[in-house]
């Protein structure tokens, strides 16, 4: 997805690094096109009409968490969002070996899958160790933006919720900042091991796993008023 095709900020890295494998080329050619989410205005339950509910993983990386999740609630529609290629060639290859039926994947930016999306249409979004841009000159690039989350309170219902995870210090306060200025969301924490601890129904993710980060994970979860 080019920058030329919209007018959002890139909040992306790299969309390619190593030759993808020939057994996942393949699986792009002819699973991702069965699975990949409309490029245009759609009601996500018609993708799944006895789903109870839509589930939207931002930025998914390889993938492993959102088919461990889809595979855990095969009555949840989950659709990922991730601009980099070789992450869904390694999704579409874990929707294949778990012979999953319930995940969709828009292969671009999860901004625009959110302008396809009517009001309150979701359940849940998982943005989890979305890409830091520490420098402070780059911070235009993070996703969690004013705008962003004006977005995600348009297309969660009430009560809908939003998991954020990060191991980047000044990400997780800017996340915090970002909320509290954001009257839809009400962060859910009651007590330090809200945040501190991982969540019961998370699952580890690749990137998670590197620790690459300055502090330890912080998990959010916010709820849509
Ligand atoms: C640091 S990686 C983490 C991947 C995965 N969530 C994990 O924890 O292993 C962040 C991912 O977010 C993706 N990303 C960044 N901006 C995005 C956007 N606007 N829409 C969808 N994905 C995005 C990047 O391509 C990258 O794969």
């Amino acid at each position: 997805m080019s920058d030329a095709q919209h007018p959002l900020m890139r909040s992306f890295g790299r969309i390619k690094s190593r030759p993808i494998k020939p057994r996942q080329a393949a699986l792009m050619d002819e699973l991702l096109p069965r699975i990949r989410a409309p490029q245009a205005p759609f009601d996500p339950l018609a993708l799944k009409p006895d789903a109870t509910e839509v589930w939207v993983e931002i930025g998914f990386g390889g993938g492993e968490h959102m088919a461990a999740q889809a595979a855990r609630r095969p009555d949840v529609l989950v659709i990922g969002a991730e601009p980099f290629l070789n992450g869904v060639a390694s999704a579409v290859r874990h929707v294949d070996e778990q012979g999953l039926t319930n995940v969709r994947i828009h292969d671009g930016d999860a901004r625009l899958l959110l302008q396809n999306l009517p009001d309150a249409s979701l359940d849940r979004v998982f943005i989890l160790f979305p890409d830091p841009w520490q420098k402070a000159r780059h911070h235009k690039r993070r996703l969690i933006q004013p705008d962003f989350l004006d977005e995600l309170a348009r297309v969660l219902r009430p009560g809908g919720r939003v998991r954020f995870a990060s191991d980047w210090a000044d990400y997780v306060d800017w996340t915090l900042e970002a909320f509290r200025a954001a009257p839809a969301f009400r962060w859910l924490a009651a007590r330090a091991d809200d945040w501190r601890l991982a969540p019961a129904d998370h699952v580890t993710t690749r990137y998670e796993t590197k620790g690459l980060g300055d502090c330890a994970p912080a998990f959010l979860d916010y709820e849509r008023a």
